[in-house]
């Protein structure tokens, strides 16, 4: 959006997330099936949602983010009935894995059905669909009575936005109404799954591990791009949005990986150095560092022993070291198994892959 384009006004309505009031989101969905865009909470992260089947509001979508409109947007449903108004076809993995993870954190890949605009599916034949557990996004999705398009409710290329205020800051006077049901539960985006090939393939990992995948289904690929670490510009992620710069601070980031001792010396020791040469320094900590740490900032993320933790507070506390000014962050790496996996796959996103080993 150029400074020219004027400003909408954004009307923020609060909604209590365990037990949404009846027609509290009656105004909500009535924007929604009238093209306009709505963020709202789920039980990932929050959304900016559009009308699905609208190719207009799709478009709005992409330019209210600043988004690439060749990345596809998911899109969200209510009930696994209005799958099929959506879906070609709904393979047996599929049905297994609806069964055992809807509602939730999990995003299916599908042969869409042609209703579906590829405006919405960034030109792909294939559409990711997902059912939120978010009492508030249920609700939503039923009030507006179509399949709600949303993509992550932050401007492009910033970390995903967990509470309300994360989103007003982003997306304030571009879009119609944000919905404040509090901070989010899991922190990190919904875990996506293609079953529209001859294996099921993750796409990108997420609070549905990679372990509980294979357990329920057995010869499970990982896209190799999840894990690389260094970007390999021969592969092309099986999900697009997963090529861009993501989730990045806005100070330069570095992961730094070895012993812990070592960590922490080494941490210092480029504060220090940063710090004499005028730099504002951060540290992204685990609980039991954090009081080893000598930054203008040291952000505790959580405990090593809980990565849920640490899930839930990553993006908070990104976007905390941008708004004390923070230019040279320093990042703890954590174990990349379990939960671990979409932990670090984020991380050394916001990190632009800088990694740096000591010993
Ligand atoms: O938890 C979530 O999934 C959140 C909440 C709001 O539901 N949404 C979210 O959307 O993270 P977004 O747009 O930030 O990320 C969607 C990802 C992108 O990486 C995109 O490329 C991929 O899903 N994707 C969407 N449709 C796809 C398709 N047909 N094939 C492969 N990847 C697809
Ligand atoms: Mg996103």
């Amino acid at each position: 959006m150029t400074e020219q384009e004027s400003l909408i006004s954004t009307r923020v309505i609060k909604v209590d997330p365990e037990h949404p009031e009846e027609g509290s989101l009656r105004e909500a969905g009535r924007i929604i099936r009238e093209g306009g865009l709505v963020a709202f909470p789920t039980e990932t992260v929050y959304g900016l949602g559009g009308n699905g089947l609208d190719a207009g509001a799709s478009a709005k979508i992409y330019a209210a983010k600043g988004r690439p409109s060749d990345n596809p947007l998911i899109l969200h449903i209510a009930d696994p009935e209005a799958l099929t108004d959506i879906v070609e076809e709904i393979p047996e993995a599929a049905k297994l894995l609806m069964e055992r993870f809807w509602p939730g954190p999990l995003t299916i890949i599908f042969r869409k059905k042609d209703c579906v605009p590829y405006a919405t599916t960034g030109g792909l034949d294939t559409v990711a669909v997902r059912m939120p557990s978010h009492p508030t996004a249920q609700m939503l999705i039923r009030e507006a009575g179509v399949p709600i398009a949303a993509p992550s409710a932050n401007l492009s290329g910033r970390p995903s936005p967990t509470t309300a205020e994360h989103v007003i800051r982003d997306l304030s006077g571009r879009i119609e109404m944000i919905i404040d049901s509090g901070a989010v539960g899991i922190g990190l985006e919904s875990t996506i799954v293609d079953v529209t090939g001859e294996r099921p393939v993750l796409l990108r990992p997420g609070y549905i591990t990679y372990e509980m995948l294979e357990d329920l289904l057995n010869e499970v690929q990982i896209d190799p791009v999840i894990t690389e670490t260094k970007p390999d510009p021969n592969l092309k992620p099986k999900a697009p949005g997963m090529k861009y710069r993501h989730y990045a601070p806005k100070g330069d980031l570095v992961i730094v990986k070895g012993p812990m001792d070592a960590v922490i010396r080494a941490i210092n020791e480029a504060c220090e150095k940063d710090h004499a040469a005028g730099y504002t320094t951060g540290v992204l900590a685990s609980s039991e560092a954090a009081a080893s740490y000598h930054a203008d900032v040291v952000s505790d993320c959580g405990s090593r022993e809980n990565l849920e933790e640490i899930a839930h507070n990553l993006f908070a506390v990104l976007r905390d070291f941008d708004e004390q000014g923070v230019e040279k962050i320093y990042a703890e790496c954590f174990d990349g198994e379990a939960l671990g996996m979409a932990v670090m796959n984020r991380l050394r996103k916001a990190a632009g892959y800088h990694m740096m080993t000591v010993e």
